[in-house]
């Protein structure tokens, strides 16, 4: 069917996102204290070239600027996230006022502009403290700090910010925390723990969202869920089975969980067989029942569809193949659960630098599929392409991100003619920022910033050519493509 250029429906949050960690810089300034990243990054060989995010692109210091150029974007929303340890250095106990006002400061700064600001309480940087008091995320005390950690925010922001993301990608986090080594606390394998850290995860988005309803009554809350829609490789049943498994393993585990506060039976039987379903205590399943049925969004990261296929339990792939961080096309090795699936390329599909593959239709995909499950609006949290960018004469060329974003948002307009109730959609990012295991290189902004690996280069913003593409998509609310 040919689409017609549609209007996206009224008050559409055409945004932009980034995270504290992969921005702000300014790890020890105005008394935050350190995070699980700020000393994760120093172990050797962990991030390309050993990156950090010390100075990042210093948007603690260059907000103003950086708020500024969004205004001349004409953005709507600014997604932004908290570092939790600059309003607790400790994780709890005494708050730190200076790292609130920072906070409040940038949230006052977008309202000026009429940009809605949008907040992510946990893009992944947890206080090193609560990781030295009780291992983090391991204890279930987190559940209790981190519900304090929030309210405090709903508190003092709760009056000017409508929109909160309670978690960035938990099913990310956790996988490459506690499965392959590759993001703090840097475990392998650790499939015991994995799963009651995610349960530890889930009772504190839940403990979150109710105490939000009770504090931001007219506010809008939600979790941002980094989802891979998948295909089948074949209509084999084998491959179409081979679908489901993936699905309810590596989306519905989550995804249900936030919109219906239940585990999926498959998925927990699999588990409950292995031995590793998380303890839970006596009323858990209520909370979770409750905080589901307030749920007022879905939010979606949206980079790549996934092709599923039958892998034998016996000879098959394993979880832990290797990852592309290089930007060396080619690298990355096919990975599987033994007897559940496997993930061969997509031969119908381009894929980027790093391996990741380009579908937009996977983007329409993901909204049917979450509309149809769920029955809640969506927010597209992030969506945007990595990728090596040239500045020359202070300008970048960088055509291959306008036309990858304009067939995501032609995707996301046929899923709005299908019906789905999308009411935002975030370019990741603003300006170029830390990839975490990526360093510097692999630029996703419609900003430029000068910076390479090591410290030191201007900071200066150029504004690239998707920049002002962007411009027009937000001005003609999504009609000029
Ligand atoms: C998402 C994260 O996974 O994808 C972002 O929420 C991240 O923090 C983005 O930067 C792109 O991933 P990467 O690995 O290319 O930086």
């Amino acid at each position: 069917m040919i689409m017609e250029m549609i209007e996206m429906p009224k008050n559409f949050l055409w945004g932009c996102a980034s995270a504290a960690y992969q921005v702000e810089g300014a790890y020890q300034e105005d008394g935050k204290g350190l995070t699980n990243w700020d000393q994760f990054v120093r172990i050797k060989d962990k991030t390309f070239k050993d990156t950090t995010g010390d100075v990042a692109v210093d948007h603690y210091h260059r907000y103003k600027e950086d708020i500024a150029l969004m205004a001349e974007l004409g953005l709507k929303t600014y997604r932004f996230s908290v570092s939790w340890a600059r309003i607790f250095p400790e994780g709890r106990g005494a708050v730190n006022e200076k790292g609130l006002q920072f906070y409040e400061n940038l949230v006052d700064e977008c309202l000026k502009y009429g940009i809605e600001p949008m907040v992510t309480l946990y893009h992944w940087d947890i206080p090193a403290a609560l990781d030295t008091a009780y291992g983090g995320w391991e204890d279930r005390q987190i559940v209790d700090d981190y519900a304090a950690y929030a309210k405090c925010l709903f508190k003092r922001l709760g009056r000017k910010v409508k929109y909160w993301i309670t978690f960035n990608e938990q099913n990310i986090f956790t996988t490459f925390g506690w499965l392959l080594a590759a993001h703090p606390p840097g475990k392998f394998d650790a499939q015991k723990m994995f799963y009651q850290v995610n349960h530890h995860v889930n009772m504190a988005h839940a403990k979150a969202v109710l105490a939000f309803k009770q504090i931001v009554p007219d506010g809008k809350i939600g979790a941002s869920f980094a989802f891979s829609p998948s295909y089948a490789f074949d209509c084999d049943p084998k491959n179409v089975i081979a679908k489901i498994n993936f699905d309810e393993m590596n989306s519905f585990w989550w995804m249900d969980i936030y919109a219906y506060g239940r585990y999926p039976a498959f998925t927990w039987n699999y588990l409950d067989k292995k031995g590793l379903v998380p303890e839970m205590e006596a009323d858990d399943k209520t909370i979770l029942l409750a905080a589901a049925a307030k749920l007022d969004f879905m939010g979606i990261n949206y980079y790549q569809s996934i092709v599923c296929e039958y892998n034998p339990l016996h000879g098959g792939v394993d979880p832990y193949g290797t990852m592309n961080t290089a930007g060396k096309k080619g690298t990355t090795e096919i990975k599987g659960v033994p007897g559940l699936y496997k993930n061969p390329p997509n031969p119908y599909l381009m894929t980027t630098d790093w391996d990741w593959t380009i579908d937009a239709s996977g983007l329409r995909y993901a909204c049917r599929e979450v509309t149809s499950r769920y029955h809640l609006p969506i927010v597209i949290s992030e969506n945007g392409l990595g990728a090596f960018d040239i500045l020359e004469d202070g300008k970048i060329h960088d055509g291959y991100r306008i036309d990858y974003l304009r067939e995501h948002v032609l995707a996301l307009e046929e899923a709005v003619q299908d019906g789905c109730d999308i009411i935002s959609y975030c370019v990741w990012s603003f300006t170029d920022l830390l990839s975490w295991l990526n360093g510097y290189q692999k630029r996703y902004g419609l900003v430029y910033v000068d910076r390479e690996e090591p410290e030191g280069s201007s900071m200066n913003r150029y504004k690239k050519d998707s920049f002002y593409w962007y411009k027009k998509v937000i001005s003609s609310n999504g009609k000029h493509l």
